[in-house]
């Protein structure tokens, strides 16, 4: 944990928030450039390489996710959020967002890897393997950062599609940053330089992930292949994975529960060009075998229609 402090701050050489100084025509209207990004200048003349193709190549660990440079975006098949009463309510016609994930190159991960930025009040596991407790967070909820970045347009896009199931969503959302995030070198306090805000790195990586997960409309694609929900046929796990290599290039893993009867997650695999926030993702097969079975048919369930909602 200091070690990979240590050597961000050695190998550090950007220093502060980029901030605006284009100027415009009056009258023309652009999007805003975002408050909470790290600067990333320095990684200019870094040399492109994708994470993991060439690990000695990459000495700025803010430029490239280092040495977690298998990344995943991971994404559910839910049918009820159990919070129904609540108002948490699944998105009509979409997976929701899982996270995005640092695996090491060789399909190992690390986690919690920064306590001082641990925001989940459940921790899992809550003793990492060397023994180290992970304290669980009792602190202002991860919602109140978004709020404090006044990113209600971020709060609503997450609350859409970033669904939990048996609890609220601001805890998984504290759960994915502090399990993940923190072992994802990009997103290192020390690559948002000397005018650091408090939680940006945290407002910055929701931005990030919900980026990844836009490239990657799971129903959708699916749907144009002929595959929908349904309670009544199932689909075979060749079926499913073709569909989703038609449009990405590569299969992703698809998870099953039921003894590998009922469709329940996809992660999608990379490898990153530059930082996961601005950089290019390069989808790979996945290096997880299916849990889905390939000899059974696999149900895409409907969910449940009172645990659905219109979002935009
Ligand atoms: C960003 O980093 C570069 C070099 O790494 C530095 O010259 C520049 O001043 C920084 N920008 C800001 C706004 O701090
Ligand atoms: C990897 O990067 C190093 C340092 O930039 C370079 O010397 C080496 O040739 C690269 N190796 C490959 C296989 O590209
Ligand atoms: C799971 O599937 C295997 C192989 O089809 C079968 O032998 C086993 O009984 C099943 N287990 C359950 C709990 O259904
Ligand atoms: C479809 O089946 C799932 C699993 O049994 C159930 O939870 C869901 O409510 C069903 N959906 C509809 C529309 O019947």
């Amino acid at each position: 944990m200091t070690g990979r402090i240590a050597r961000v701050l050695s190998a550090l050489t950007v220093s502060s928030v980029v901030k605006a100084s284009i100027s415009w025509p009056s009258g023309l209207s652009l999007p805003p450039v975002p408050e909470t990004y790290p600067n990333l200048t320095a990684c200019v003349n870094a040399p492109l390489t994708y994470s993991c193709e060439n690990t000695t190549a990459i000495a700025n660990t803010c430029c490239s996710p280092t040495p977690g440079g298998l990344v995943l975006q991971t994404q559910f098949w839910s049918t009820y959020t159990g919070l129904e009463a609540q108002g948490q309510l699944l998105p009509k016609n979409s997976w929701t967002i899982h996270g995005l994930w640092p695996d090491n190159c060789d399909g190992s991960y690390e986690q919690y890897c920064d306590l001082s930025r641990q925001y989940d009040p459940s921790p899992s596991p809550s003793t990492l393997p060397d023994g180290t407790v992970v304290p669980a967070y009792t602190g202002p909820s991860v919602e109140t950062f978004v709020q404090e970045f006044n990113r209600y347009d971020l709060l609503a896009y997450m609350n859409a599609y970033w669904v939990n199931q048996g609890a609220d969503n601001p805890s998984f959302w504290g759960h994915e940053f502090s399990k993940h995030a923190t072992c994802t070198s990009t997103f290192d306090v020390a690559c948002y330089g000397p005018d650091y805000k408090e939680h940006e790195d945290v407002i910055n990586f929701f931005d990030s992930v919900i980026r990844a997960f836009k490239m990657y409309p799971t129903y959708d694609m699916l749907a144009a292949a002929g595959i929908t929900p349904s309670n009544k046929t199932t689909y075979s796990l060749s079926q499913l994975q073709n569909a989703l290599r038609s449009q990405v290039g590569a299969t992703p893993y698809l998870g099953c529960g039921h003894n590998g009867t009922v469709l329940q997650e996809a992660w999608y695999f990379h490898h990153v060009l530059g930082s996961e926030q601005y950089g290019h993702y390069k989808t790979l097969d996945s290096t997880t075998i299916s849990t889905c079975s390939t000899t059974q048919g696999i149900w895409y369930y409907e969910p449940t229609p009172s645990s659905v909602r219109e979002v935009q």
